[in-house]
């Protein structure tokens, strides 16, 4: 098939993982009989030098264009004056919300190569096989913000439209993996809270086979780490899941690891790896590039509708994370560049068959 991939790199490690990646989506179109053009554009700190904002109309208009677009990191201590008036963290969230994505799913799995490194006691990371839906559009990321001498406001507003197209893409997710829904919210507190509540619990009734329970965002932050095996889907608001999926990374022993595609009404995603552009690694060949390249196995399943290919990469990875080269961040020496050979290694000796390949689930739609 034919795709356009608009690649935007951004800052820090990000353009060394994606490169990574995009290498990864050539050996694949090379060896399934794709033809996938990439375009790079700027986004980020990099756009703000550029040209003083950090999603030019370029970017966003390529990106409209593009049936697809991966992300590699946007940030950076140059560009982080609590005071300044463009910041690179607004190209993304003028990206997605240019783009509609509403829904961002980030699967959470423990490797088992890789218990050790996590924080956790081994016993309770067997079988951790989560989804988390974010909702990435509305919320307290897009509200009006006021700022005086002595006082500041972000408006947290939800309708009940964006709520629920969010919560109806988890029921479904959740109807083709375990059956199983949690909702987190802080309805005990938060007006917006509420309504998501009645919103999802006016909702579950047409999916009758899906197991709903909530939970409030502080309880869940606590039980998460404690019993992580126990959850399939968990939808939530934007900034609850911005902050529970960073601390699901951890549980995986590295932020490096884990994916993630944004979602909306068509098939058009944008894909980025869920870590930020750890400016003290940068060029030094010292990322992990796993994060990316697991990105661009679900633009793969999301938005090119390629399942065996991104089975291909997500089966290629599995078996380098079993058997090294692993960077640093996973207790190893390899480079970045070092990792994305062996996945295409294994990539190619699969292509030609030598690889047996581990049947996984798929991570998104069971
Ligand atoms: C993420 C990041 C972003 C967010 C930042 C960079 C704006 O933390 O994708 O999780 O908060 O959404
Ligand atoms: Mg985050």
């Amino acid at each position: 098939m034919k795709a356009h991939i608009v690649t935007l790199p951004g800052d820090g490690i990000g353009p060394e993982v994606t490169a990574a990646a995009v290498a990864v989506l050539q050996a694949v179109a090379a060896s399934h009989g794709h033809d996938f053009s990439f375009e790079e554009q700027l986004i980020g700190g990099c756009a703000i030098e550029a040209s003083g904002t950090a999603l030019p109309a370029a970017t966003e208009t390529a990106c409209l264009a593009a049936d697809a677009v991966l992300l590699g990191a946007v940030g950076g201590p140059r560009w982080s004056d609590p005071d300044a008036k463009v910041r690179p963290e607004q190209g993304l969230l003028g990206l997605r919300k240019a783009l509609g994505v509403y829904a961002n799913l980030r699967p959470l799995s423990v490797h088992p190569a890789l218990v050790g490194l996590s924080p956790l006691k081994n016993d309770r990371l067997a079988g951790v096989d989560v989804l988390f839906v974010r909702e990435l559009t509305g919320g307290a990321y897009f509200g009006a913000k006021t700022r005086d001498a002595d006082s500041a406001s972000d408006e947290y507003r939800y309708t009940v439209a964006e709520i629920e197209r969010v919560v109806r893409l988890a029921f479904e997710l959740a109807r083709g993996r375990r059956r199983q829904l949690t909702s987190v919210d802080k309805a005990n507190v938060l007006e917006t809270s509420r309504l998501w509540r009645a919103t999802v619990q006016r909702i579950a009734p047409d999916y009758p086979e899906v197991r709903v329970e909530h939970q409030l965002v502080d309880s869940m932050a606590m039980l998460l780490p404690t019993r992580p095996a126990s959850y399939d889907v968990v939808v939530t608001e934007n900034l609850f899941g911005d902050i529970l999926t960073d601390e699901a990374a951890a549980l995986a022993g590295s932020l490096g690891l884990m994916p993630s595609a944004s979602l909306g009404a068509g098939r058009r995603g944008l894909y980025e790896p869920i870590h930020g552009s750890a400016p003290d690694l940068a060029g030094q060949d010292l990322a992990n590039p796993v994060g990316a390249i697991l990105s661009t196995a679900l633009l793969l399943r999301h938005s090119l509708h390629l399942h065996a290919e991104a089975a291909a990469v997500e089966a290629a990875v599995e078996h380098v994370l079993r058997a090294g080269p692993y960077t640093p961040d996973l207790g190893g020496q390899a480079g970045t560049a070092a990792v994305r050979d062996a996945v295409l290694a294994t990539l190619a000796s699969q292509a030609a068959g030598n690889t047996s390949v581990t049947k996984l689930t798929d991570p998104c739609c069971g």
